[in-house]
């Protein structure tokens, strides 16, 4: 069952009644009658630790800030895939939404640094670096001509290959297959260097690639296999680990800058309360999802050499480096973090 899945036609009519009545509330707001609804959207279930996150931010503002402000929390796509969402927060048609960090490179090239494989020794250098704003700072605020700036980052855990009939062992397992990715070059030219076929697409098309056998497997963290049903369709599940790549919380520039500065303060105390519960529930959300995806979806986790990976998405990394000399410090402090947490954690 893929309950990500929305009719063409649905959404167009939610996004002409979200246009009529931001149009409304504008009009409103000016006139100080109305409070300001303030619309996030995401592309998880309900049960997902982001929305679980996102309505304790809801909860918060509404009670601080309630006499102006309503936050509304649209999960499932309700408002279209991720990139729809990037530009319906662009021209400020909803004025947040969580992104993948991957489909962020196309807005800034800086982003293109945390799609890289094996980037990260360990998940305490990920998390570490994420939490150093001289790190975070320079992509976060790279997209102020696309409208938009990252204002916090949530956990998203490790990807990993998985496939409905073949096994993935070692990269030469993927030669011959067709296996989804997000849409972001970075990912597509890893798979490139992979051996296997890249076919880019958003998420909430891949449980029914999968079973429809267009892609012959995807790459991900534990959740999709659960929480998105692909475990029901896929039954191998490679730890080849070739990624942590996070979610970003992006706004619109006008509202976010347009916020009094008593209002601002208690927006960015909001922004920390979704990266702590969020954090908080992943760890608990990803042991659940392994638990069921292995006991209700017998779906076998396999622990691949992760040697032959490393060697072959080497390259990108001189790639993007190359392209892109300006986030070379950033990717030299990274390094710092991966020697001082050298080791595999999660
Ligand atoms: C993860 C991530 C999402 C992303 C998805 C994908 O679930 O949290 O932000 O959209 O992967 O592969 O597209």
């Amino acid at each position: 069952m893929n309950q990500f899945k929305h009719s063409g036609h649905l959404s167009h009519i939610l996004l002409l009644t979200l246009l009529a009545l931001t149009t409304f509330l504008l009009t409103g707001c000016s006139q100080n009658q109305h409070r300001r609804i303030v619309r996030i959207g995401h592309n998880q279930s309900v049960n997902h630790p982001t929305h679980i996150a996102l309505t304790a931010f809801q909860d918060y503002i509404n009670h601080n800030l309630g006499d102006r402000y309503i936050v509304e929390v649209y999960p499932s796509e309700l408002l279209g895939s991720q990139t729809d969402m990037v530009q319906l927060t662009q021209t400020g048609a909803i004025d947040y939404c969580i992104a993948s960090n991957a489909i962020l490179e196309t807005f800034s090239k800086n982003y293109e640094i945390f799609n890289l494989p094996y980037l990260f020794a360990s998940a305490d250098s990920y998390h570490h670096a994420m939490d150093d704003p001289q790190i975070t700072d320079p992509i976060f605020t790279a997209t102020q001509k696309a409208g938009f700036t990252a204002v916090t980052w949530l956990d998203a855990g490790t990807r990993n290959f998985y496939t409905v009939k073949k096994p993935i062992e070692s990269p030469s397992d993927l030669k011959g297959l067709k296996i989804r990715v997000q849409q972001s070059p970075t990912n597509i030219e890893m798979m490139r260097l992979l051996g296997g076929s890249a076919t880019p697409m958003g998420f909430g098309d891949v449980y029914t690639a999968l079973q429809s056998n267009i892609i012959d497997g995807a790459e991900n963290n534990e959740m999709a296999l659960t929480d998105n049903g692909h475990g029901d369709v896929c039954k191998y599940y490679s730890y080849d680990m070739h990624q942590m790549v996070p979610d970003i919380l992006i706004g619109n520039n006008a509202f976010i800058q347009g916020l009094p500065e008593e209002d601002r303060v208690v927006f960015e105390e909001g922004y920390r309360l979704i990266n702590q519960i969020q954090r908080k529930e992943w760890i608990k959300a990803v042991d659940t999802a392994r638990e069921k995806a292995a006991s209700q979806q017998k779906v076998r986790f396999l622990y691949p050499d992760q040697a032959p990976f490393v060697k072959a998405c080497a390259p990108l990394h001189h790639t993007v480096l190359e392209n892109n000399p300006n986030i070379r410090p950033i990717y030299d402090a990274i390094q710092q973090y991966n020697q001082l947490y050298p080791t595999i954690t999660e």
